[in-house]
């Protein structure tokens, strides 16, 4: 006998991009030789990163009572406080954002982060009709596509692609498209997009910022790949934040995809409600990844080039 799903249920149940995704990267691994991923998944081991790593973990396994500690309490459901103080000190000098840690909240992985976002701002309103997240630019990450809790929950417009010399070519936004009408809740945008490595460039951003700005909803960059950490970016571009901002990072393509730790700056009120939103979806984000991280950004030794 099988059980009835409820609808919630349900979406679960069907094909799942990237549900698929992740099983096939994880079962392409357990071959032997396992492949050498180029494309999306698990980012590539990089040796001096893990012996950064795992001399901080020594640290923490000599120092008396730290292991019992890391392992033994619940940090706050935004995250440990440590952590939040080293980040804010790091983006208010590195950029001068001016943001406090208040600012800032921790999840299980910022694609935890993105169903938190994307459902805050988007499925049905009260008295409204329903809103949606555009995506300004495709093609665009494939986790995105089931973390809308509500049917028809996205919008997204086609690239204009600019041909370049030698067969390349550069996908940019088409301002020509990109009206935000009153169904659209927010934008959101990946930077380094992933799958195709495209970098939205500081213009179109500073464009974006206007339109979302003068249409009075959130632009949502996801920083998974971009600077400062893990800086897996070719282009010279610089990282923007303000009120209107909602910038997600997160520690897995820095090389601690397993410790599941996403990073949000928002404006406070967003950061409250997404912490309250970690407290019911799992009591609090992981402790292992802000730990090991932890002197990492405290001392600013997250990329090459940086002392
Ligand atoms: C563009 C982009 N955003 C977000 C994520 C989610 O990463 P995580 O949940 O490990 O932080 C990924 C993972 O591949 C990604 O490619």
């Amino acid at each position: 006998m099988e059980y009835e799903l409820s609808d919630f249920g349900k979406r679960f149940a069907g094909k799942i991009g990237i549900a698929e995704l992740m099983d096939d990267l994880g079962s392409a691994l357990s071959a032997d030789p396992a492949p050498l991923m180029l494309g999306g998944g698990n980012p590539a081991h990089v040796p001096e990163i893990q012996e950064i790593v795992r001399q901080r973990m020594v640290r923490i396994l000599d120092q008396p009572g730290e292991f019992e500690r890391l392992i033994g309490n619940y940090d706050t459901p935004q995250g440990s406080a440590p952590f939040l103080d080293a980040l804010t000190n790091l983006f208010n000098r590195e950029y001068g954002w001016g943001i406090s840690p208040e600012n800032i909240a921790l999840t299980n992985g910022s694609q935890n982060a993105f169903l938190s976002l994307f459902n805050l701002f988007a499925g049905r309103f009260e008295g409204s009709p329903k809103k949606q997240i555009m995506l300004p630019l495709t093609p665009e990450y494939i986790g995105y596509n089931e973390v809308g809790m509500e049917s028809d929950f996205f919008q997204s417009r086609k690239p204009h692609i600019e041909h370049l010399d030698n067969s390349f070519f550069k996908y940019r936004i088409d301002f020509d498209t990109l009206s935000i009408g009153k169904e659209v809740g927010a934008l959101c945008l990946s930077r380094p997009t992933n799958p195709t490595g495209n970098v939205v460039t500081d213009e179109e951003v500073e464009r974006l910022r206007t339109l979302t700005r003068s249409a009075g909803v959130p632009l949502i960059l996801d920083n998974a790949y971009g600077a400062p950490f893990p800086n897996i970016i070719q282009a010279e571009i610089t990282p923007v934040w303000d009120e209107n901002i909602v910038l997600c990072l997160s520690l897995s393509k820095f090389g601690l995809p397993t410790l599941r730790t996403g990073i949000v700056i928002a404006r406070k009120e967003i950061i409250r409600l997404v912490s309250r939103m970690t407290s019911v979806f799992s009591l609090a984000p992981g402790s292992l990844g802000p730990a090991l991280a932890l002197e990492l950004v405290q001392k600013r030794r997250y990329y090459a080039g940086k002392p």
